[in-house]
């Protein structure tokens, strides 16, 4: 009887189940009162508005809100899925756009959009935060006049899409004022604003580029200080265009200046004039308009789209927020994150992503598109990363980022280390464990280390060395015909053990061969990896195989020296603590991170080990924990890295400040154009792209204040100058150092060593 009413029970519950309506919620603190009474609604939890989307389309979600811009990369992304059931408007904002945006000449312009050739252009400015115009939208003149997205001339080598694009501008307009970050790297930015004075000419007198025209009067219903207003003074005082939003121009000649409305028309895309007057000035649609905004909207999987649209008509019958403290408010406050004067109108004909944004915002798709730059390829080593990848570029492309992205896998990192080097992709993101192989074997460099989480405990890549609590080792020069297992050769761990004991001069810091190096210095090893192509690539003349004698095959199998976790038992951080706790080496050297997690898997107890500390001396307790200063490194645990000296470096540095920020934490959830986070987890995955330990990027200099970073260089400092001297690589900042300056640079270090800790 009991079992019967509860699949009865089950039974309506997934009936009931059905019926209710998920949507997407990233504030889960919304979810009780979604969920009160009568509700018709459940939460699915995202952990971004392209999360949503991927929800939508599975079918493990059924609603959410996208923005306006959201819904131009939906389009690219998922053309043929989800619809558009409802756009939320402005009501304030009369029209059937969120904007337009339009050209304003004199009368007597002539030849249309060539003839701004030379002409004194007066733009609002980038980044204006009143109209969240996207860089497309605000460059969509300048692209289409002075074909910003065809290459000057085929030099675009060692520089920043930025450049080349204000180098185009300032070529073709007069003295203009184009307000705003040209580069989201403010050194770039001041650079580029003091080689292209006539870009910022117009502004006005003692400008740091920003308009200090005199705006004359103030008067009631006209905001002197907003940007577009300025612009359109900008031309009232002399100038000859300005590309500025309708609703503006509006206000500018109806309020202010009607007396000089008819003395100015509307420049078209087609080159054509319309000349303003008292009567279509009035009107809230332009008679032309290089771009009209669609409005963003609520997007509902293809299979409930009808059904829900018919119920939030009833449930939201004005198109309000019903504000009666029910669930059917709450769904409101999710679906309409705009606080004040929204309006939800519904579609009369429901349209995908795709085909709703084509009428207002014809986008080539991204696969047809050209540019005159190449895109940089993103190396990426996991389905999952490749999506990831890929809606960054969709992203990238819709906002009107540039260079554009592309995105390529590979099967491992290697590979794609190798193609980097063999200039088959351009850049990738890797873990810091890599940082060695990647400078000596694939020369590589850093075109931006990040800045981690310091409240994760397992952000950071923290290197110790540890004993065994009952060993006779106290200090590193006891370690010389002893026994090591590094969790991989050339890995952050060995890497870290080369550069403290070369600081402590316990090996010869003439060697920069270091196979050699650790390979003579310890008996025997276990560094997996050591005979592979991957990691050694035959840079050195050195017999390995010491290198490997310590490695372990499971079950009595073939000595091995493989770099994966089934076929060599001391592969990894945690192989190398059962290498030790199996009385096989007499040091280890690991990084801390999840080190507890594995002694518990292993059965082992902390105290069962105790660290030997960079300023060679043993902890004072027994323990895996111990404080920053006993560490052997504590550094950034990833970096993007790229070819040395490359002619893509300056525009793949600056490309990255750009997805920082607009897709990085600076961009706040509230501004962002398109809601996706480059530094968080992706459909549910972490680390993808980037490690979630990230926070942020970098610069790879010792000038930088984030102190694991400069550590991380510091780090390399000695391989450097290596690579400087013997191969005659050149490395930015540190080219043809010679040995003398390598005596030079550990002193360096060892002074550093002792300020820093
Ligand atoms: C900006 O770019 C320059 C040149 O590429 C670089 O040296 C500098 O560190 C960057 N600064 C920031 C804050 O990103
Ligand atoms: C506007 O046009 C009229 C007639 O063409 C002309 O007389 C007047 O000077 C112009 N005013 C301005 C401010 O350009
Ligand atoms: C140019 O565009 C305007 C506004 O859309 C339109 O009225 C006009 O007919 C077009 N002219 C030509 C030659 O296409
Ligand atoms: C949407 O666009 C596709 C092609 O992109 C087209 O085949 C389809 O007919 C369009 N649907 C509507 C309703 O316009
Ligand atoms: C280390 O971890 C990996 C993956 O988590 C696992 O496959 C392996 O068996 C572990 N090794 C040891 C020695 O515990
Ligand atoms: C060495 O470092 C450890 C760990 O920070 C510290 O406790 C100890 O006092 C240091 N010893 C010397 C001689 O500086």
């Amino acid at each position: 009887m009991a079992l019967r009413s509860f699949i009865l029970l089950s039974l309506l519950a997934s009936v009931f189940a059905q019926d209710r309506y998920r949507v997407c919620v990233s504030s889960t603190s919304q979810c009780q009162a979604l969920e009160l009474g009568d509700s018709r609604a459940i939460c699915t939890p995202v952990e971004s508005r392209v999360d949503c989307a991927l929800q939508l389309v599975r079918g493990t979600a059924d609603v959410g809100f996208f923005t306006d811009e959201e819904l131009l990369v939906l389009g690219q992304t998922q053309p043929t899925n989800n619809l558009v059931i409802a756009t939320v408007r402005d009501f304030t904002k009369p029209g059937s756009v969120s904007f337009q945006s339009v050209a304003v000449v004199r009368n007597d312009h002539t030849n249309g959009l060539e003839g701004l050739r030379g002409k004194k252009y007066c733009h609002p400015g980038l980044g204006e935060a009143a109209l969240r115009w996207s860089p497309r939208v605000e460059k969509e003149l300048e692209t289409r006049a002075a074909n910003t997205d065809r290459c000057p001339e085929a030099d675009y080598k060692f520089k920043t899409a930025e450049e080349m694009e204000v180098e185009t501008l300032s070529q073709f307009f007069g003295d203009s004022c184009r307000p705003g970050a040209w580069s989201a790297n403010a050194t770039v930015d001041a650079d580029l604003k003091r080689r292209y004075p006539s870009l910022c000419a117009l502004c006005g007198p003692n400008s740091s580029c920003d308009y200090t025209i005199d705006m004359g009067i103030t008067i009631a219903g006209i905001n002197n200080n907003n940007a577009h207003i300025k612009a359109l003074e900008c031309l009232r005082s002399g100038g000859d265009v300005t590309y500025v939003a309708w609703q503006h121009v509006r206000e500018f000649f109806t309020i202010r200046n009607n007396d000089i409305v008819s003395n100015f028309s509307l420049l078209c895309p087609n080159g054509t004039l319309v000349g303003l007057n008292s009567v279509n000035i009035t009107d809230t649609n332009a008679p032309c308009a290089f771009v009209s905004q669609h409005w963003g909207g609520i997007v509902a999987n293809s299979a409930r789209a009808n059904a829900l649209q018919t119920e939030l008509r009833t449930w939201w019958p004005a198109g309000s927020n019903p504000a009666d403290n029910t669930w059917r408010s709450t769904l409101y406050s999710i679906l309409v994150p705009q606080s004040s004067n929204a309006q939800v109108i519904m579609e009369d004909t429901l349209l995908t992503p795709a085909n709703f944004t084509q009428l207002s915002r014809p986008l080539t798709s991204i696969d047809s598109a050209t540019s005159c730059v190449p895109p940089r390829v993103w190396c990426v080593v996991s389905a999952q990363e490749l999506a990831k990848c890929n809606w960054v570029r969709a992203a990238a492309y819709s906002l009107g980022i540039k260079p554009s992205i592309s995105c390529v896998q590979r099967s491992d990192i290697f590979q794609c280390l190798r193609d980097v080097r063999e200039k088959n992709v351009d850049f990738i993101a890797t873990s810091s464990n890599y940082g060695y192989l990647a400078r000596q074997h694939f020369s590589l460099t850093p075109v931006k280390l990040v800045q981690n989480l310091h409240s994760d405990p397992n952000s950071f890549s923290r290197v110790i060395a540890l004993v065994r609590a009952n060993s006779d080792i106290t200090r590193f020069e006891n370690l010389r015909g002893r026994k090591a297992c590094f969790p991989e050769f050339g890995g952050i761990s060995y890497m870290s053990f080369v550069r403290t004991a070369q600081v402590l001069g316990v090996l010869n810091d003439k060697e920069c061969d270091y196979a050699r190096a650790v390979g003579e210095f310890f008996s025997t090893t276990c560094a997996p990896g050591a005979q592979d192509a991957s990691h050694a690539l035959g840079a050195s003349n050195y017999d390995v195989s010491n290198l490997c004698s310590l490695c372990k095959a499971p079950n009595g199998a073939n000595s091995t020296c493989s770099w994966d976790y089934t076929s060599n038992l001391y592969f990894g951080n945690n192989g190398s603590l059962s290498c030790l706790a199996n009385n096989d080496a007499d040091i280890i050297f690991v990084e801390t991170t999840n080190i507890n997690s594995y002694l518990t898997a292993q059965n082992l107890q902390a105290s069962q080990f105790r660290a030997l500390c960079s300023n060679n001396t043993l902890a004072l307790q027994n323990g895996v924990n111990v404080d920053d200063n006993c560490l052997l490194s504590y550094v950034v645990d990833s970096e993007v890295l790229t070819r040395r000296q490359d002619e893509a470096y300056s525009s793949i540095s600056a490309l990255l400040d750009t997805l920082e920020k607009y897709f990085g934490y600076t961009a706040s959830s509230g501004t962002q154009h398109v809601n996706l986070e480059i530094f968080s987890s992706f459909d549910g995955t972490r680390d993808l792209l980037f490690k979630n330990t990230a926070v942020g990027f970098s610069e790879p200099t010792t000038a930088t204040t984030n102190q694991p970073a400069k550590n991380y260089i510091e780090l390399f400092s000695h391989l450097q100058a290596c690579t400087g001297a013997g191969n005659n690589i050149p490395v930015p900042g540190l080219a043809n150092r010679s040995f003398y300056s390598i005596v030079t640079l550990i002193v360096s270090a060892l002074v550093t060593r002792f300020i820093v800790y």
